[in-house]
């Protein structure tokens, strides 16, 4: 399904949020899957499915030790006979200094990880700045979810295996909103400022648009890490990004009118977090038909034009380059997916 405007058109949105979605159903045996943020909403239900799914180990990463615990507990409760192993991580994505210590431990402990969904994120109206001097929307969103992608990814390479039905992949969840964003700093795509520090400078940013902005931002670096992947791992990982559909969970933690607005909205057309995470499961078996795509409704979709465009493509690499620099000087062990 393909949307020849930079916007999705309204009908377009309320069809799919009425669509009846595959309910999950590729068995999961032996895999081992990791999903962040899974202690709420979107990300919980896809970890029940991999528990249903048979998954052999199931790591979900939380804020506190204690909002995974429960979460564990959620998901045995659901299905008492699983055999899926569930470990429980901590991770914060407004701290590179908690993302990098996650990683280290993740891949230094678990002997495989075949497919990863970088789910948690937050959609926030609040100027708030990061202990790493980044605005938080920007920070968890992108900049944090590249810094982990860029980290995990060797670990999930090390996964494939040509005989095996599934690809190794790594999932990130993105939005439909990303078809919404003004994209206001595409003019600083070519002036010293640049794009990242626009977006994180409140004069240029705008709250109502940085959500927005932060998951196109994602497609942008997803379809260009799926090209480096090509060049540089003979195509061995899908790299794919998905949106859930507008869904009942905690993402929009705002007070007053506009609660009331969002409530009100998403109890006319929301789907379950359940149904919204089918997505999920379906991006993460799809194999290379998902890879450097785009993924809604449990199909391959074409992203914005602003994407797509020839424009489009030049923005990409742009932001690929400003995402590079700055995680680059983070940490010089990513330098290498951007040469
Ligand atoms: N719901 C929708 O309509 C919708 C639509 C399109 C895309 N999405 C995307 O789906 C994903 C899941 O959202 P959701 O709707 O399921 O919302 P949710 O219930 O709020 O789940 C978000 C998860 O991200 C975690 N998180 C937030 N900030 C974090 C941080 N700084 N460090 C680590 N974890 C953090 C949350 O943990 P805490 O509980 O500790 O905050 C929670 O586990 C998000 O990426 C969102 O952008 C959602």
């Amino acid at each position: 399904m393909a949307t020849q405007t930079g916007k999705m058109p309204v009908s377009r949105f309320l069809k799919e949020q009425r669509m009846e979605l595959p309910f999950p159903s590729t068995p999961l045996d032996g895999k081992t899957v990791l999903i962040t943020g899974a202690n709420s909403g979107v990300g919980l239900e896809a970890a029940r499915h991999c528990v249903r799914l048979n998954a052999e180990n199931l790591i979900i990463t939380t804020r506190t030790i204690a909002k995974g615990e429960a979460a564990k507990e959620n998901l045995l409760k659901s299905n008492p006979e699983s055999k899926t192993n569930i470990s429980v991580y901590t991770a914060n994505y407004s701290s590179f200094a908690s993302i990098k210590a996650f990683a280290d431990k993740l891949v230094s402990e678990v002997p495989k990880l075949d497919i990863v969904i970088l789910n948690a994120g937050i959609n926030s109206r609040e100027w708030n700045v990061t202990e790493d001097g980044w605005e938080e929307v920007l920070q968890v969103n992108v900049l944090s979810t590249v810094y982990l992608s860029l980290l995990l990814l060797p670990k999930i390479r090390e996964s494939y295996d040509a005989s095996a039905s599934l690809m190794p992949t790594l999932v990130i969840v993105t939005s439909d909103t990303h078809y919404w964003a003004s994209f206001k700093q595409r003019s600083q795509a070519d002036e010293k400022l640049g794009i990242l520090n626009a977006m994180n400078t409140e004069s240029v940013s705008s709250n109502s648009d940085k959500y927005f902005m932060s998951k196109l931002l994602e497609i942008y670096f997803l379809r260009e890490l799926a090209k480096w992947v090509d060049r540089n791992y003979n195509g061995e990982v899908v790299v794919t990004g998905v949106n859930p559909g507008l869904c009942h969970s905690e993402l929009v933690r705002e007070t007053g009118l506009v609660k009331m607005f969002v409530d009100g909205f998403k109890w006319v057309l929301a789907r379950t977090a359940e149904v919204g995470s089918r997505n999920y499961i379906w991006a993460a078996t799809a194999g290379k038909q998902a890879h450097g795509q785009y993924v809604g409704s449990c199909e391959v979709q074409k992203a914005a034009v602003v994407v797509t465009s020839e424009e489009g493509q030049k923005l990409g690499l742009k932001v690929y380059e400003e995402i590079g620099e700055v995680v680059t000087g983070i940490d010089e062990r990513v330098k290498v997916f951007f040469q």
